[in-house]
């Protein structure tokens, strides 16, 4: 049993801090949402706990081992970043943009064995990108990307996959299946998930605990039930935020009343 990711009175931000006084656990196998309004610190947070952005003060702890700034562990996890800050306008194939996921865990100048390409092809097939392999990214559409951004951080073998906002400029019905695959690598496949959305109805099912972030620093962590509520997230989002229950879940509604 390992002891999953430790954030402890984590302050995060570029020279001044975003946000400050951050403290949870992420436990192995959970699946974690990040939500708020642009600008509030979300990519700044999940950048610092994987250690492309240090932190301003406090301490992070993977599996039991100290990482504030540098440590090995930090291999277990992996980052699908937003799409907008992925540098796509290099001709490579989906099979080296997926390949170049394992780049990070290779000594210089090791070479890439059989087992490593047979890790790349098995994700390819798990994610039914096989067929599109050969095709240059580029000419993927905007679901196909992501999903080839997934399985890039798929094949080194992390225990953690942080999305930020693998959703957004996707349309509804890849959109449902990106979501879709996300819940099967965690319940099948025992990742541990944490990702920036703002899809709150269409994740809701499959989430264990929530970041609320808000204006000025504010925050909100917990159970979704505790932190999605009407009061929490009229007062974060400052609009008046409304949630219908529905068969199929509850649907979050921005609310306004014409008069
Ligand atoms: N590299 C950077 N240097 C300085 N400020 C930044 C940088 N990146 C983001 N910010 C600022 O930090 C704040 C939080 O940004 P971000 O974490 O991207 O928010 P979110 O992901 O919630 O939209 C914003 O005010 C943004 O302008
Ligand atoms: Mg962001």
């Amino acid at each position: 049993m390992n002891e999953g990711i430790t954030v402890k009175d984590l302050s995060v931000g570029y020279e001044e801090p975003i946000l400050s006084g951050l403290s949870f656990h992420m436990a192995e196998e959970e699946f974690w949402v990040v939500v708020g309004p642009n600008g509030a610190g979300k990519t700044t947070l999940i950048k610092t706990i994987l250690g492309i952005i240090p932190p301003l003060s406090g301490e992070i702890f993977i599996h039991g081992k100290r990482c504030t700034n540098w440590c090995d562990e930090r291999k277990f996890l992996s980052y699908v970043p937003q799409m907008e800050n992925y540098a796509s306008n290099f001709p490579s194939n989906v099979f080296e943009v997926v390949l170049s996921g394992l780049f990070p865990r290779l000594k210089r100048f090791q070479k890439i064995t059989d087992k490593e390409v047979k890790t790349v092809e098995r994700w390819l097939k798990f994610l039914d990108l096989w067929e599109v392999r050969e095709k240059k990214f580029n000419d993927l559409s905007g679901g196909q990307q992501r999903k080839v951004l997934i399985a890039r951080a798929l094949v080194g073998s992390p225990h953690y996959i942080f999305l930020d906002e693998p959703t957004t400029g996707v349309d509804l019905k890849n959109s449902r299946k990106i979501i879709k695959l996300l819940n099967s690598l965690h319940k099948e496949k025992k990742f541990g998930i944490c990702m920036i959305t703002h899809e709150l109805s269409s994740v809701w099912h499959y989430i264990d605990k929530v970041i609320l972030l808000g204006y000025e620093g504010k925050f909100f962590i917990g159970k979704k039930e505790e932190i999605l509520n009407e009061e929490l997230l009229s007062q974060i989002y400052q609009v008046e935020v409304k949630i219908a229950q529905t068969e199929g879940g509850p649907i979050f509604l921005v609310w306004d009343k014409h008069n």
